[in-house]
């Protein structure tokens, strides 16, 4: 393909190179093209690779044969095509889907997109008559179609990988509900808690983040397809069932909205960066547990690299790698809401750019789910290290909690514990190794039932209440998620 520029110097500064010009209304390079009637100039080879999307949209060719056959059936309802036009135009597509599906689909140049190399196909395929498939529709229409369609298959992907780690979570909460060890709060020792209880707490977020994605879905699961390139059709194009072929819920209310709007790709990559945030900070905690200063937890090997310098290393890359997809879901995010802030209305080219922001969240995503799914399934727990990295000083909120029980105000309950802790810090002794003196020297109420404070395991038995740490609590916590998982349809 030549260039054709009006001002050849320019052009040739342009491509740093130098450039044939030719300027004749014989060049027809452009007349192939979908839109190439009123352009007699070929395009430059750097705009043609600038402007093409065919290398990533080629993922929804699925999706697009799939909105093109429910097309063609509209456009032979609306007697725009015959029955035989119809018929050698949905073989033509199937034989496409079959080159698809076989890796057989050869792109040629000039295949913008992926709408246009399926277009490009199908004329090779049944001639004349794929022209007509394109009446009464834009590629805008059409794009905003395919992308609704990849994305609801790849929500229902996402949910069963979520829920299948929910269920791996809640499994293993189950399994080791009576492990203790600390919970922290500004990094600090707070109070001991059961693992479990941990592990429920990024199942729970977990779960509000599928649900958030149920919610998302309705407002994707909407049919844009018969809104043309903006005003709608002029056809009788029945878009009830064109809604009903491709098993939408809603047909789309105003074609401007339609072919121009991207807030459910918007919604959908911050579903994601919220979802990754989630999983992040968990694997942080997981980092955090798997040093050897902790040794709560030891990763799999499966999940795990060595250092190509120093042998003795065992570096949790799983866990790294998690943590980082947050940050590169979250610049796709505002990536591309700043591509949308300030486009002016109805279809811009800047919209082609939310594909790949799109592909590449649900990418990073999934792996994210399903890495962490096999994190927390196989990795190790060092129970003895948890519990053996509890505190006494962690149960001075229970020291305050026996006062209170005995008719102190928390207020004052608080101070004359925190004195017990200043006491003990100023010994140099355990809290637990204060004598019955020194503690009845801080209040007289300190009896000697004072020593049944003393224990981590009674100590989270009081924390009975629902959401609590408490063994009762939390196995209705397993309970409630088991519940949930069986109304997701996914097996334990
Ligand atoms: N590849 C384009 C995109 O992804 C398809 C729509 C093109 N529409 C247009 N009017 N040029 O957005």
């Amino acid at each position: 393909m030549v260039p054709c520029y009006q001002n050849a110097q320019q052009a040739s500064k342009l491509q740093n190179k130098k450039t044939t010009v030719v300027c004749s209304f014989e060049m027809t390079a452009e007349g192939s093209k979908l839109w190439g009637g009123r352009f007699v100039g070929a395009t430059d080879p750097v705009m043609e690779r600038f402007n093409a999307s065919v290398a990533y949209d080629q993922r929804m060719w699925d999706a697009d044969l799939r909105g093109s056959k429910a097309y063609v059936k509209a456009l032979h309802q609306a007697e725009l095509l015959s029955a035989d036009e119809m018929d050698r135009i949905l073989q033509g597509l199937d034989q496409i889907s079959e080159e698809w599906s076989k890796g057989a689909f050869v792109l040629k140049d000039g295949d913008e997109d992926i709408h246009t190399a399926n277009e490009r196909r199908l004329k090779e395929l049944i001639g004349p008559a794929a022209g007509k498939l394109h009446t009464g529709r834009s590629r805008n229409d059409q794009v905003v179609t395919d992308m609704r369609l990849w994305l609801r298959d790849a929500i229902a992907t996402l949910t069963d990988a979520a829920v299948l780690l929910i269920s791996a979570m809640v499994e293993r909460a189950a399994a080791e509900i009576n492990v203790l060890f600390p919970g922290y709060t500004h990094m600090q020792r707070a109070q001991p808690i059961r693992w479990s209880h941990w592990i429920l707490s990024h199942a729970v977020a977990l779960r509000r983040d599928v649900e958030r994605l149920q919610e998302i879905k309705k407002r994707v699961n909407v049919l844009p397809l018969g809104s043309g390139a903006i005003a709608g059709t002029p056809f009788a194009i029945d878009r009830e069932l064109l809604r009903k072929e491709l098993c939408f819920d809603e047909v789309s209310l105003n074609s401007m909205d339609a072919t121009a709007q991207r807030d459910f790709v918007a919604e959908f990559l911050f579903w994601a960066s919220l979802c990754a945030t989630h999983l992040s900070k968990m694997a942080e905690d997981l980092l955090l547990y798997s040093t050897k200063e902790f040794s709560f937890v030891t990763l799999a090997d499966a999940y795990s690299t060595g250092s190509s310098l120093m042998p003795q290393k065992k570096n949790a890359d799983s866990l790294e790698l998690i943590r980082s997809k947050a940050g590169r879901i979250f610049g796709r995010c505002t990536g591309f809401i700043m591509t949308l802030k300030g486009l002016p209305s109805c279809y811009n080219k800047d919209l082609q750019e939310d594909k790949e922001a799109m592909f590449d969240c649900y990418d990073s995503i999934l792996a994210v789910l399903q890495v962490t799914a096999g994190v927390v399934s196989t990795l190790k727990i060092n129970a003895d290290a948890m519990e053996a990295a509890l505190s006494p000083d962690m149960l001075a909120t229970d020291l305050a909690y026996y006062l209170v029980r005995k008719g102190v105000a928390f207020r004052d309950a608080h101070a004359l514990a925190g004195k017990v802790v200043f006491t003990a810090e100023s010994k140099n002794v355990p809290l637990n190794q204060l004598t019955a003196e020194d503690l009845k020297v801080i209040s007289p109420l300190f009896g000697g039932d004072v020593a049944s404070v003393w224990d981590y395991a009674s100590s989270v038995e009081q924390y009975a209440a629902a959401g609590g740490t408490a063994e009762s609590s939390v196995r209705a916590q397993v309970q409630h998620l088991r519940a949930w998982m069986t109304q997701h349809k996914v097996q334990t």
